[in-house]
């Protein structure tokens, strides 16, 4: 049998650079040789996102980018979380079997916390870890790709998996991998910190060539003079050129870095330059799909009954095993 690959992305606005090489890219290669479902996880965007249309037209935008970046609906199911509520019962069943301790360890709820955020936690934050815990093993999958900042939920989950295991019985749920490409684990954002939303920080792969550039001048370099030796291992232009150029270009803008009289704009125009041509093409299929709402639902509706017999098949093996239900 294949291995199964399975990955989730929130539905929280526009998928930015270290989304698309952390997570978009590894998932959608995966699809050849994995049975591939990944999802739109809008129950945990729902932590965050409280407007009903803004929701539905982020799942559209992020279907139209996996969509045009390569996925195959006739190989991967690519659907809406919700289209599965069954992972809300089995989030429910693993809370039963975890403990509150783990859950006060976990990076997200921690870094809410001490933002100073208290007041405005809510439950869904805190049981976040065990909802993408039933995310994952709702479909006995083998490999979750994801960026490094997942890697303390994978763990959790296979803590769930393990322990639901000791209590019902040896081997009910499949123990997942996280697979998490090194080089693209943690991709920075304009001002070096790691690339996210909530740092308003991103580059968007598939926007306007005009906006792409805007986005690429906002990097945030030290400030050398144009003449100054640079140190190409220290900064962020460099960081970025690097995810998008041969070995050999890297050597010549190091080269140029190091020379002097070759200024930061020089560089971050190289490094837009580059990523405009690798998006172009994307750029072109994504604008042709991104509004064609009956076909996007058309494959989210797909993906969702591709996977439906997995989902029933393992839910009927959790609720014997727990004694829900009649059987
Ligand atoms: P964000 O962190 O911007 O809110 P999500 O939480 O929806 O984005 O992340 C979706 C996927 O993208 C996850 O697998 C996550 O690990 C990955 N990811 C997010 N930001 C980065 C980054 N800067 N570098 C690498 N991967 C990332
Ligand atoms: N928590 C992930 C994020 O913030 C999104 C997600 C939800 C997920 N469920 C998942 C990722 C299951 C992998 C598998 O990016």
């Amino acid at each position: 049998m294949r291995k199964r690959s399975l990955s989730g992305i929130k539905s929280t606005g526009i998928p930015h650079l270290g989304n698309y090489l952390g997570m978009i890219r590894p998932a959608i290669d995966l699809q050849e040789e994995y049975d591939a479902m990944y999802f739109v996880a809008e129950y945990h965007a729902l932590t965050s996102v409280k407007n009903a249309k803004a929701m539905r037209d982020s799942t559209h935008l992020i279907t139209a980018y996996f969509l045009a970046f390569g996925l195959d609906p006739a190989r991967a199911a690519f659907f809406r979380q919700s289209d599965v509520p069954e992972v809300t019962e089995l989030a429910w069943i693993l809370s039963c079997v975890t403990n509150m301790g783990m859950l006060e360890r976990a990076h997200a709820y921690k870094a809410a916390k001490d933002r100073g955020e208290h007041k405005e936690i809510n439950h869904g934050i805190f049981a976040y870890p065990v909802l993408m815990a039933a995310d994952i093993l709702i479909y006995d999958s083998d490999v979750v790709p994801v960026g490094a900042d997942q890697v303390q939920h994978l763990e959790m989950t296979r803590d769930m998996a393990q322990k639901f295991n000791y209590i019902y019985g040896e081997e009910l749920l499949k123990l997942p991998e996280a697979m998490v490409r090194k080089e693209v684990a943690t991709v920075p954002g304009v001002d070096g910190r790691k690339m996210s939303k909530s740092y308003n920080n991103i580059i968007e792969p598939l926007t306007t060539s005009k906006k792409l550039r805007k986005q690429c001048m906002k990097i945030v370099t030290d400030s050398k003079e144009l003449e100054d030796p640079k140190d190409p291992d220290n900064d962020n232009v460099f960081a970025l050129y690097k995810l998008f150029a041969t070995e050999d270009e890297q050597a010549e803008l190091a080269a140029k870095y190091r020379a002097g009289n070759y200024g930061y704009g020089h560089a971050k125009q190289e490094l837009f330059e580059k990523m405009d041509a690798y998006f172009a093409p994307y750029r072109e299929r994504f604008n042709e799909i991104k509004d064609d709402e009956d076909y996007l639902e058309g494959v989210l509706d797909e993906g969702a009954k591709k996977v439906r017999p997995i989902v029933e098949d393992v839910m009927e093996r959790v609720r014997s095993a727990t004694g829900l239900g009649g059987k």
